[in-house]
């Protein structure tokens, strides 16, 4: 992620620092950087003379006194509190008292790494989304800690890299991790069920739902290894909440070293030669089981807007601009109708009993008092 956002830095004028405690990975983010360059002069997207000039702004160190003169610095290190804390708290003595330290943590408190240094207010989130140069997203996050100036510095710095930003709430997965839970959860879960099989699923949810990605394909190219660690993080940060409860089928899968297209096999076969399972192409089926997961990212959406973890418009533009969902999930919400998205739900709940399928107070507020959530909707 480091060498992405260097990138989208020095494309947008910047001298970079680049800083990395291990060698290698300097190197191989260098390298990495000269392809990619070589790639857009040659798509003739830049000159070789603007390549050339991206490059030279940026400088490669160990050093983080090499980080004395910078304005901003963006963390994106290892996921780690205690390592994060050491890092904030060093840079603090060698940056000058007015630069803005940055995290780019993914589902850390960013308050709690505020804390670990002596001028809070100066720290703030800067979430970016991979690839950083290719995603257009940036959830800029204050902690209670974080000073409005510093807030609107980051954001306005942001905004002029031509970047997306929404402002997001201090809380786990801010927007777009918290939100895009059920795509993943409530797809396993149906799984489970045995309403359809993985390739049925995703059939329905591409054809269908008109999503980049299924879900089982998704979870495979992000590692179920990885994609399962978040979920279950997800859940201890929500104090247990059953909405975000893992899955035994993933757990089994990653416990099984099949973590998706990186080692080969995941839920589908990478080997080659390998037949792909065809889906079962059932319309009423698939339009079954997307509405089922809508429904629920819907409501994850309607939750966020009413717990003001950001605004309604914010949620809509995160979810199509960091993780090129089709529509915006309240635009869609809309669209379905709230009262049919109501219903659905209130049947979910009374079929299982489970506090997983609770209808948002917003949703329900909204029908009674016949809103929409978008005045031009
Ligand atoms: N990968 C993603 O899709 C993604 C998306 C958004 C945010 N993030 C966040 O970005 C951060 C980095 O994620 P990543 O996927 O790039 O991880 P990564 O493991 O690929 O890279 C982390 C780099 O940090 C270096 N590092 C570790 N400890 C260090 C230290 N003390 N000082 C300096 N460098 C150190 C490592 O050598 C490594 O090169 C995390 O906070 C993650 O949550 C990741």
């Amino acid at each position: 992620m480091g060498s992405g956002i260097a990138q989208v830095a020095a494309q947008s004028g910047h001298l970079v620092v680049l800083s990395d405690t291990n060698d290698a990975a300097l190197e191989k983010s260098k390298a990495k950087l000269q392809k990619v360059m070589a790639r857009l002069v040659e798509k003739g997207k830049i000159t070789l003379e603007t390549a050339e000039s991206i490059q030279t702004r940026i400088s490669y160190t160990t050093d983080l006194t090499d980080f004395a003169a910078c304005g901003l610095v963006i963390e994106a290190i290892v996921e780690r509190i205690d390592v994060k804390k050491a890092v904030f708290q060093t840079l603090e003595s060698i940056v000058s008292g007015d630069c803005i330290l940055a995290s780019n943590t993914s589902s850390l408190s960013i308050a709690s790494i505020a804390a670990s240094v002596e001028k809070a207010e100066r720290v703030v989130g800067i979430h970016f989304f991979n690839p950083a140069p290719l995603m257009p997203l940036v959830e800029i996050i204050p902690a209670v800690q974080t000073s409005s100036v510093v807030l609107s510095q980051s954001r306005d710095l942001i905004d002029s890299w031509k970047k997306v930003t929404v402002l997001a709430k201090d809380t786990p997965g801010f927007i777009v991790n918290r939100v895009a839970r059920p795509f993943y959860g409530e797809a396993l879960r149906m799984y489970e069920e045995g309403f359809a099989d993985f390739a049925t699923i995703d059939w329905a949810m591409k054809e269908i739902g008109g999503f980049r990605m299924g879900p089982f394909e998704l979870m495979d190219f992000i590692g179920n290894d990885v994609n399962y660690a978040v979920t279950e993080s997800v859940f201890a940060s929500f104090y247990f909440d059953p909405r975000y409860k893992p899955s035994f089928t993933q757990k089994r899968h990653s416990e099984a070293g099949w973590y998706g297209r990186k080692s080969g096999r995941g839920y589908y076969d990478y080997a080659e030669g390998a037949v792909a399972p065809e889906p079962t192409k059932d319309k009423a089926l698939g339009e079954e089981l997307v509405w089922r997961i809508l429904v629920m990212l819907i409501n994850e959406a309607a939750d966020a807007c009413y717990l003001k973890i950001a605004s309604a418009e914010d949620i809509d533009l995160a979810m199509t601009k960091g993780v090129n969902y089709p529509k915006g999930l309240l635009r869609w919400a809309n669209e379905k109708g709230l009262g049919h998205c109501v219903e659905t739900l209130d049947q979910l709940h009374a079929e299982y009993l489970e506090d997983r399928y609770r209808c948002s107070p917003l949703l329900r507020k909204m029908v009674r008092e016949n809103k929409q959530f978008f005045a031009e909707a």
